[in-house]
């Protein structure tokens, strides 16, 4: 559909909105990519006119844009956009008036995206089909959590499923839209040099790390039922992992690399009651000091008292059961309240069978550190020779960087604006497909399920340092340590 969009956010006054999707929308335009985007109407359960909406629009802009990107003259054109509507998800009445907004429109296209409640999205759409406001110029956008567990996923999926085609139904995950995450496919294969080695032939072994230094304040009841790892391993380290562990797909259309990204999932071995002790770290912080700040630890924030069952960290050992990944661990972890901030995925190399070099320190291999927040950069751990006339020849470590550093403050852009332009245009290559998102929930529970049969102890770890010792171990009994 190559056609003019009209974009309505339902949950268009919530933290997502305010904070990633109107500042997207609005960098969009700046940058001149927003000619397909027609009006923005944000809906809400809130009683408002449109006008006050833009104001508080352009209050929570200023606030929440990068630095020297406010515009008077775009803000004018950006205002113009916006309209607001009141909706309560189950209200006939409510979406009638949407209707009216909507058939007036000059748009053909539709796109709704659904940032609220997930227990919602059913009714929203099928409140939207029976107002009359879907066709076959829709789409629907739907944000995470897709669910607690494979069940209510399902749940969620076939209510949606019964007004949009999959084709038109775009699943975000927000880790698919940063530039590092889709440098991995041009990096992978785009180059002679390392696709040859990308297997357990040469690789030992993979870490995926995504660490947070925010603690879970002010997520309320969501994170206290979610945990870790519902809410970043099931989406967020899955889908970096299956992009690392893809097969080359047969064109770069998005089914070839669905099919490629879903076929590892499936070829993840189950981590169940007989291996979850070895294979599973769970932690949660404790009051510690972040950034020279001292911090409260998880249980004694008010919204956490009771949530004594809920992770927030964990650190796991995936094996991948195929011809190219067989024996080569794949260690995530990801948590709150860790000493700082970042996101990598290291790729480490097997050592040489044989050394010509009688000082070669034995921790110095190959690695490929691709690095996604908080800078966006790729290196490579080498070794070359030590400077100098010393009588024998050593060895030393020297890190090459393959960073474009040509590019200017000005190509980086947040990963909503990515994943809204292709939602706008239509590309699902950057969206997940159900049988991914089903998939990676299948895995999840059965974690989750030996958690519980086994009574999982959650270790616990103070603020500020990277997550509990048990992690070390979890790699260290392996002969491998975290890469810091
Ligand atoms: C979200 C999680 O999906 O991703 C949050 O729900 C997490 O808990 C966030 O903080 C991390 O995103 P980013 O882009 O800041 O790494």
């Amino acid at each position: 559909m190559s056609q003019m969009v009209d974009l309505v956010i339902f949950g268009g006054t919530g933290d997502l909105s305010t904070r990633k999707l109107l500042p997207a929308l609005y960098q969009l335009q700046r940058h001149s990519l927003a000619d397909r985007l027609h009006r923005i109407i944000a809906t809400g359960r809130g009683v408002m006119d449109s006008a006050s909406f833009r104001e508080d629009a352009r209050t929570n802009l200023q606030k929440f844009l990068p630095e020297g990107t406010w515009d008077d003259d775009q803000w004018e054109a950006f205002s113009a956009r916006l309209e607001y509507v009141k909706i309560d998800a189950d209200s006939p009445e409510d979406y009638r008036e949407l209707a009216t907004l909507l058939e007036g429109s000059e748009a053909p296209g539709r796109l709704y995206y659904l940032a609220t409640l997930p227990s919602l999205y059913g009714e929203i759409c099928s409140q939207l089909d029976t107002a009359g406001v879907v066709n076959d110029a829709c789409r629907v956008v739907l944000e995470k959590p897709l669910g607690h567990d494979l069940e209510s996923c399902r749940t969620i999926n076939e209510q949606v499923a019964q007004v949009f085609e999959e084709e038109a139904t775009f699943r975000i995950d927000h880790y698919l839209g940063k530039e590092t995450v889709q440098n991995l496919l041009a990096l992978r294969f785009g180059n002679q040099l390392f696709h040859p080695m990308w297997n357990n032939t040469f690789i030992s072994s993979v870490q995926i790390t995504v660490a947070e230094d925010i603690g879970v304040a002010g997520r309320g009841s969501y994170y206290a039922d979610t945990g870790a790892l519902r809410d970043m391993v099931q989406n967020h380290l899955l889908q970096v992992l299956s992009l690392v562990a893809m097969e080359p797909p047969a064109t770069l259309k998005a089914t070839d690399i669905r099919d490629e990204k879903m076929k590892v999932l499936r070829c993840l071995e189950p981590i169940d009651s007989a291996n979850v002790k070895e294979r599973t770290v769970r932690g949660r912080y404790a009051a510690g000091a972040v950034g020279g700040e001292a911090v409260k630890g998880f249980l004694e924030e008010d919204a956490f008292h009771d949530a004594n069952d809920t992770e927030t960290f964990v650190a796991l050992k995936a094996n991948i059961n195929n011809w190219r990944w067989a024996g080569v661990p794949f260690y995530l972890r990801t948590g709150k309240r860790l000493s700082r901030r970042y996101s990598e995925i290291v790729i480490e190399y097997r050592r040489q069978s044989f050394s010509l070099f009688a000082n070669d320190p034995q921790e110095l291999t190959n690695k490929l550190v691709i690095h996604l927040q908080p800078e966006e950069s790729i290196s490579l751990h080498t070794v070359n020779k030590k400077p100098g006339l010393t009588s024998k020849l050593k060895l030393q470590p020297v890190e090459l960087h393959l960073t474009d550093e040509s590019q200017s403050k000005r190509d980086s852009y947040d990963a909503y604006e990515r994943l809204l332009l292709d939602a706008i245009h239509g590309d699902q290559t950057l969206f997940m497909r159900r049988d991914e998102v089903e998939t990676a929930w299948h895995w999840i529970d059965s974690i989750i399920e030996a958690w519980e049969e086994n009574g999982s102890a959650i270790k616990s770890y103070n603020a500020g340092t990277m997550g509990p010792n048990a992690s070390t171990a979890l790699i260290a009994v392996d002969g491998g340590s975290w890469h810091e």
